[in-house]
Order: C-alpha cells, then sequence, then structure tokens
C-alpha cells in the first residue's frame, strides 16, 4: 500500500512509497484513509525543521489531520466497519505524566508524548492505519469529506475552552472576541465564537479572496486594518497567525481583564523589540491573562465534532480549497493563494 513518508530533519525527503500493511500490534481497528488535510506543521516537517520518526526506523509517515472509514472494528465495541472516523493525533506519554494519566495528554508535562505524523509515530498518509478503539473520534457521516477538519477544530475547541475556564475566574460575561489570522484555525475559530452568541473580528492582511465572504457569512467583521492600529478592546483575543509583529501587537493592545490565546505555532528568529516593562504593567494592572494552547484531548475532539455537525456545511465546503490526489501530494504541499485548506485524497 501507499504511504507519504520522510525522513524527519531532511529537507525535500518526501516521498510516496510502498510499505507494508499496518502490523496487527497497531490496534484492532482497521481504517481506510479517505482524506487528509495539510498543515503548517506538515510543511514544517517536509522542509526538514520538526518531526520524528518512531524509535529505531528511518522514515515517519507523514499526515495528522485525517478522515478514515472503518473497515475492521472489534465486536461489541463503539466502533463498527461504515464508521467515518478521525484519528486523535496525541498519545499519552508512557510514564505516564499527571495528566496524561487522565487523559489530558494535551497538557503532557514531560513532553514524552507522541503524535501521529509528527513524533515518533506514524500518521495518516497512508492507504490504511489501524488504531486503538480509544484512538478514533467518529464523525457525522453527513458531513462528508468535511469531517477532515475535525482536528483543527478540536484545536480551537481546546483553546475556547481554556480561554472560558480562564475566564470563569471572577464574573465572565464576554461580548467580543478579536481572532488575528484568517486561515483555517483563525476561521474554525471564528466560527465556534459565532456559535457562543459573540460578537466576532477577525483580522487578516489579505482584502480579497474567499476569506471576507466566509468571515461574513458567520455575522462577524474581517478588518484589514493594520494590527498596530486595531482598537478593539476585546474581551477574548485568539492569536493564530504566530507572526511575531501580530504577536507583539496583540500583546500591547489588551483590554482590562482580557484572556488572550496564542494558538499559532511561529519560527523562531524574527526579533521584535518589545517594552516588557511595559507590557507587564498593563498586564498586572488589568488583571490579564496570556497563555499558550496547543493540541487537543478526547473531550475537545468530541466538542469540536459538535460544533461541525451544527455547523452550516455549505460554508464549511468553502474552506477546503483544493482537493488533490495522494499521487499528487507534492501539489497539496504548495502554498497558493486563496488556499485556505488543502485536501489530500485517497
Ligand atoms: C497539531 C497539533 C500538534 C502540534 C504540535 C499541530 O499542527 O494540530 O495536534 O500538537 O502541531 O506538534
Amino acid at each position: 500500500m501507499r504511504a507519504l513518508t520522510v525522513e524527519p530533519g531532511v529537507a525535500g525527503s518526501d516521498r510516496l512509497r510502498e510499505v507494508a500493511e499496518p502490523h496487527r500490534d497497531e490496534g484492532s481497528v482497521l481504517v481506510a484513509a479517505l482524506a487528509l488535510g495539510i498543515c503548517g506543521t506538515d510543511r514544517e516537517i517536509v522542509s526538514g525543521s520538526y518531526g520524528e520518526a518512531p524509535p529505531g526506523q528511518p522514515h515517519l509517515v507523514l499526515g495528522h489531520e485525517s478522515l478514515g472509514r472503518v473497515l475492521v472494528a472489534p465486536d461489541g465495541g463503539d466502533l463498527s466497519p461504515g464508521d467515518q472516523v478521525v484519528g486523535i493525533v496525541r498519545r499519552p506519554d508512557p510514564v505516564p505524566c499527571a495528566n496524561c494519566a487522565v487523559g489530558e495528554w494535551d497538557m503532557c508535562r514531560n513532553g514524552r508524548y507522541t503524535e501521529h505524523g509528527i513524533k515518533g509515530l506514524h500518521g495518516f498518509a497512508r492507504d490504511r492505519y489501524r488504531l486503538r478503539p480509544e484512538g478514533l473520534v467518529r464523525v457525522d457521516p453527513g458531513l462528508g469529506d468535511l469531517g477532515v477538519l475535525l482536528e483543527p477544530t478540536s484545536v480551537v475547541a481546546k483553546a475556547w475552552e481554556h480561554v472560558e475556564r480562564i475566564g470563569e475566574r471572577a464574573v465572565w460575561d464576554p461580548r467580543t472576541v478579536l481572532i488575528t489570522g484568517a486561515g483555517p484555525v483563525g476561521l474554525l475559530a471564528a466560527l465556534l465564537g459565532a456559535q457562543r452568541g459573540l460578537d466576532v473580528h477577525v483580522l487578516d492582511r489579505v482584502a480579497d479572496g474567499p476569506k471576507p465572504a466566509l468571515v461574513d457569512a458567520l455575522g462577524a467583521t474581517y478588518h484589514t486594518t493594520h494590527v498596530e492600529e486595531f482598537e478593539l478592546d476585546a474581551d477574548v483575543v485568539i492569536e493564530c497567525t504566530g507572526a511575531p509583529a501580530v504577536v507583539a501587537a496583540v500583546l500591547a493592545g489588551t483590554a482590562r481583564n482580557a484572556v488572550v490565546c496564542l494558538a499559532g505555532v511561529s519560527s523562531p528568529g524574527r526579533r521584535v523589540a518589545v517594552d516588557l516593562g511595559a507590557l507587564n504593567r498593563e498586564w498586572v494592572l488589568e488583571n490579564d491573562v496570556v497563555f499558550g494552547s496547543v493540541n487537543a484531548n478526547r473531550r475537545h475532539y468530541e466538542a469540536g465534532a459538535a460544533a461541525l455537525a451544527t455547523a452550516d456545511r455549505a460554508w464549511l465546503s468553502r474552506l477546503l480549497t483544493r482537493k488533490v490526489p495522494i499521487e499528487s501530494y507534492a501539489e497539496a504541499l504548495e502554498r497558493r493563494e486563496d488556499d485556505i485548506k488543502t485536501v489530500v485524497s485517497f
């Protein structure tokens, strides 16, 4: 069967190659790949700057945003052949730490967690894979291909959950949310904000293409104002660009009691001068909270699945801007103007 593999640390080592069928030890549920979403992390792995193969193996099978169909499942379990499923990316560390021990692997404390297609575990860019039942989440079959959006949705479901948990430290009655970046994560974060009945504002530098209309269709407001000139005093900010200049501007412009979630992974090395004393003063005197958020546990996948199930399908389908067959995967790794989410199909 086919698998898209890389040699972690080696730029341009991506190949579509023949590999063995998944081993029974990988899990009792056999899944046929239907679709795979491509994100910045995949491009980082292909560029050689991130990723780790399973111990003792030269290659890593890529792919962590998945959608598959169950071919074989153990009798009497929750899953049946034909179910549409998404694989949970992160698995608990082997110690396990206090969080992994209770299923909160997204908050792993010792960093020894593994991630399918990213860190120490093969991913889902292969015709078939096996997982344990607890590593899979069923998606509404009516979503079709749109189920591939579950993994990024789980990431924003976690971000929202943590925003709300932090907000509840005092009276919590948020009205406005600012999302920086209208990529897939930003748009899905905006969707979840709109589903909460909030006044959602999305800031992006792109003035044309599909993004403004997508934001509009959520009943949200799209802005292309330069981030440093943007004034909103939002109760919640979800920063999804990871761009140092945007991060710095967001951190300098917080409202009183604001909860700011940093959800964009940036590349190190680009320095931006900030007045840390002034920032610290503002955050302390205003009780602001700035926190980072990554990954998701089962609860977040389930929240994400519920959010997708109730979202407007026509809107969701506008996020899948390119579908590329696995044989042409290299085209999916290219970034093109007007791309939102590129999906590889099997
Ligand atoms: C994935 C997360 C993962 C993170 C860091 C992201 O692209 O969506 O599940 O934890 O990369 O590896």
